[in-house]
């Protein structure tokens, strides 16, 4: 075996070609050129009899994909190199690598994460492999772990949401998908044959799990401003009313922000019989379930009304540099998944085993250097500018729509795609959006329109211009 991966190595190292990745038929050529060929061929249309080439080789061409091959840094050998030469190469790749970071840092608008924080005090943890495997409140026999600042943490989003300390459950995740992965499994655990419903806007993760856990799914229409349609709801609630219900809520959608109404949702269950026993309600707040505690006159999330759990991502709107996440649940709920294992000497209740033992640490400190107030004030700022990217663009001529509770700007996708992906923003059909988060300044904001209107004017000049050269073509072909 280690023949086999020497010999790859070496040929790497001389011929300049990408590593052969596990699965690979050997002699497989992946040059470059080779992958430049394969993306002009249609996935759909690889014959049957053709041998299977690795996704990674395969180009993914579809209506919604423009871009699908990233280029590899391939692995160095010290080989003929010599160690100092290989030490200063790597020096260079890091320093290049961390200049490029800085610049796509510096051009963000699209994705809802704060980029602007600062964990400085911390870096000396890094030498550290924090795990907290198993369950946050047994501690396993692994020592090097994190679990005081999650519990922390666990308790400032038990005030935040409302739930006693000895009646709620949960943990510091991965990300948001985990926290939806967590919520909808709870709840298929609680009402094992109920069926999911949630909006055709909701987050991909939402019908993922769905598929994973084979449960029956019903994906419910949206109104205009991205809310679940409440009326089809209710129809899909009246037509499955033999079954138990599991409803996915969105507060705040990926793409337009929009929050559905968990009272509204509330009212038509019990107005349909569904009594507190044969529903059970996720709420998913990746983005804004962060924001919405401290947006005056919004709902508040609550587990003072009968919900089952509530996920955040951590890396979004309090922004950490790792993906993290908290996912929350009644402890009533939690007996059900749970098993002991006596290899950690904890219990396992949670969807990943090994658990990034960092990330509560950097929430736990966030939260503790803002504190509410911070939070707040970071919030009051983030739709303030949201308004005033608005109002800059339409001032502008570019048609905008911003939901009320919301700092998420949608407006007309452009047409330029070199600029769609300079500033990294989030596309969907012909609408792009810009998550106004707390890095994003008011300088920014002017950086960002200036550009977009050039290359606005660029487009339509060009436009413009075909047509007369068509109409000039077209004479000269009368003439
Ligand atoms: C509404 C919603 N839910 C879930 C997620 C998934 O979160 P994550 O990227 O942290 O997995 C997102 C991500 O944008 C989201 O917008």
């Amino acid at each position: 075996m280690a023949d086999t991966l020497g010999q790859v190595v070496v040929a790497l190292s001389s011929s300049g070609t990408l590593p052969t990745p596990v699965g690979q038929p050997a002699g497989t050529d992946r040059s470059p050129s080779k992958l430049r060929k394969a993306s002009s061929t249609s996935v759909t249309s690889r014959q049957p009899d053709e041998p299977t080439v690795p996704y990674q080789a395969r180009p993914v061409t579809s209506a919604v994909i423009t871009h699908n091959l990233t280029a590899a840094l391939p692995v160095m050998e010290v080989g003929e190199l010599g160690q100092e030469e290989l030490e200063a190469r790597v020096r260079q790749v890091i320093e290049d690598y961390r200049q490029k970071l800085e610049d796509r840092t510096d051009h963000h608008m699209g994705y809802p994460y704060n980029l602007d924080f600062d964990y400085g005090p911390l870096e000396g943890l890094q030498k550290f492999c924090i795990n907290n495997l198993g369950d946050p409140f047994i501690e396993s026999n692994y020592g090097v772990h994190s679990r005081e600042f999650e519990i922390g943490v666990l308790q400032w989003f038990a005030r935040l949401w409302e739930i006693e300390e000895d009646e709620f459950w949960g943990y510091v995740t991965n990300c948001g998908t985990e926290g939806n992965l967590h919520g909808i499994l709870v709840g298929r655990e609680t009402l094992p044959d109920g069926v999911l419903y949630s909006s055709a806007e909701s987050h991909y993760s939402v019908f993922k799990a769905a598929r994973m856990y084979r449960m029956e799914a019903v994906k419910v229409g949206v109104l205009g401003t991205g809310e679940i349609d409440y009326d089809h709801l209710r129809a899909c609630l009246a037509a499955n009313a033999d079954k138990p219900a599991i409803l996915n809520l969105n507060i705040g959608t990926t793409v337009r922000g929009a929050v559905d109404d968990v009272d509204r949702v509330l009212a038509i269950l019990a107005d349909l019989g569904f009594g507190e026993d044969r529903f059970y309600i996720h709420c998913d707040g990746a983005l804004f379930g962060m924001m919405i505690p401290f947006v005056k006159r919004a709902p508040m999330v609550t587990f003072k009304k009968p919900i089952g759990s509530v996920s955040v991502s951590g890396h979004k709107f309090v922004g950490a540099p790792v993906p993290c996440g908290v996912v929350m649940t009644r402890l009533k709920h939690i007996q059900a998944l749970s098993t002991d294992v006596e290899y950690l000497n904890s219990r396992d209740a949670t969807i990943m085993g090994s658990r990034n033992g960092h990330a509560p640490i950097y929430m736990w400190y966030t939260f503790t250097r803002k504190g509410y107030e911070g939070l707040r004030k970071d919030v009051e700022r983030c739709l303030r500018n949201a308004h005033l990217l608005r109002s800059m663009l339409e001032r502008a001529g570019v048609v905008t729509s911003l939901n009320e509770l919301s700092s998420t700007v949608v407006f007309e996708r452009p047409a330029d795609e070199d600029f769609v992906r300079r500033w990294q923003l989030a596309c969907q059909g012909d609408i792009a959006h810009v998550v106004v988060m707390p890095n994003i300044t008011v300088a920014k904001l002017e950086r960002f329109v200036t550009e977009l209107i050039a290359v606005r004017a660029k487009s339509s000049l060009a436009g413009a211009l075909a047509i007369s050269a068509e109409a000039i073509r077209e004479g000269e072909e009368e003439a």
